[in-house]
């Protein structure tokens, strides 16, 4: 039985994929705990530093000094580090060993209480996997792709529309001076919140998402009609996972072992269909990780700020095994099982598409 009167030491990770709001979070929580009378320990990339104890660092006040508008992670990040299967070298070759026992023993070696965990779905999924272990966790949802379920966003999604917001703004003088297409790329795994969010505000005249497959001759009647209109340019935001009705999404390389497949490729695509259905000249850019780099928006700095004090609260007041979620106006938590069920995908009766619909923006459909 988890007693929060006992805490005396906790521990703290970020895993996956950096999200800008990242050190926010870490620096609410160092503080929030250091003024319970907790000590802090910050397990450099992921897991790593439960596995290794030199890269298990103590987390003071003056390590969380001035860091609530960086990018990053002061501790690193590690998608390539699962516990349950670990890349290791072995004299038989590299292998994928199951290191979790080993951590649960560090774990209790080191008289560490709880774990908060900063991650989206994987390193939530492995939190859950120690909480099955015995290990007492709170997760705090983070993802530029806001594909979590149980909360209404997570932190680093307002960044990374924002920085997609920025480009497309950017590209519509140059599509217009050339009369040309321009598609754009964007992140979000296979969720379509950055797509549909960033070419909303930068009034993109297609928008393509996972979750609505498109039809080619659809896009390029949305082209040739703005063509008709006198608009000789456009703007396309595609989803990395965007894929035509009965087709795949594009994946970038063969599946690495230990961690989900990359997906990329659709823009450079439906641009090269784009110009060879219409004739206009067509244009691809993938944004990529700039999506992901960068300080924090305000709403991310202060997101994460919430997100972090709550972690503590919550561990403070015997909540353990959940997951920290924004409900507005509060942050409350969730059974962490229930944060990882599902993906959370875009809704196709939500309130952006239907807006997208009455503005006229074309969704391939
Ligand atoms: O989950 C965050 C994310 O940026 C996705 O949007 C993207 O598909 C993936 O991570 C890229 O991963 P990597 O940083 O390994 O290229």
């Amino acid at each position: 039985m988890f007693n929060p009167a006992k805490i005396r030491r906790i521990a703290v990770n970020t895993g996956g994929g950096d999200a800008p709001g990242l050190n926010a979070v870490i620096r609410a929580v160092t503080l929030a705990a250091l003024e319970r009378g907790w000590e802090v320990w910050g397990s450099r990339h992921g897991y790593r530093g439960l596995l290794d104890l030199t890269q298990l660092v103590p987390l003071t006040a003056s390590e969380v000094r001035g860091i609530t508008h960086l990018g990053g992670s002061i501790l690193g990040t590690a998608n390539k580090s699962d516990p349950f299967e670990y890349p290791t070298k072995t004299p038989e070759g590299a292998k994928l060993v199951d290191v979790s026992d080993q951590i649960v023993r560090n774990f209790r070696a080191r008289e560490l209480d709880a774990l908060i965990c900063i991650g989206g779905d994987g390193s939530l999924r492995i939190a859950h996997k120690f909480v099955e272990k015995g290990i007492p966790v709170v997760g705090v949802p983070k993802t530029i792709d806001n594909d979590l379920s149980g909360t209404v966003v997570t932190f680093g999604f307002d960044t990374a529309v924002t920085t997609a917001t920025e480009a497309i703004d950017k590209l519509h003088s140059t599509a217009e001076a050339h009369e040309r297409v321009m598609v754009v790329e964007v992140m979000g795994r296979y969720a379509g919140w950055i797509a549909l969010n960033s070419g909303l505000s930068g009034t993109a005249d297609i928008i393509l998402i996972p979750e609505i497959p498109f039809d080619l001759a659809k896009v390029c009647e949305a082209v040739m009609q703005r063509e008709a209109a006198g608009k000789h340019f456009a703007i396309v935001v595609a989803a990395e996972g965007a894929r035509p009705a009965g087709g795949q999404m594009m994946t970038r390389g063969p599946k690495e072992a230990g961690r989900e497949v990359l997906l990329g490729g659709i823009g450079q695509h439906i641009a090269g269909e784009i110009a060879r259905l219409t004739g206009k000249e067509t244009r691809h850019l993938v944004l990529g990780h700039l999506q992901r780099g960068g300080g924090p928006t305000t709403f991310d700095r202060l997101l994460g700020l919430r997100f972090g004090a709550a972690a503590v609260r919550a561990l403070a007041e015997g909540k353990v095994n959940v997951m920290i979620a924004l409900d507005p106006p509060t942050v409350k938590t969730i059974p962490l099982s229930q944060a990882i069920e599902r993906m959370k995908a875009v809704p196709l009766d939500c309130d952006s598409i239907l807006t997208a619909r009455s503005l006229g923006v074309c969704l391939g459909d």
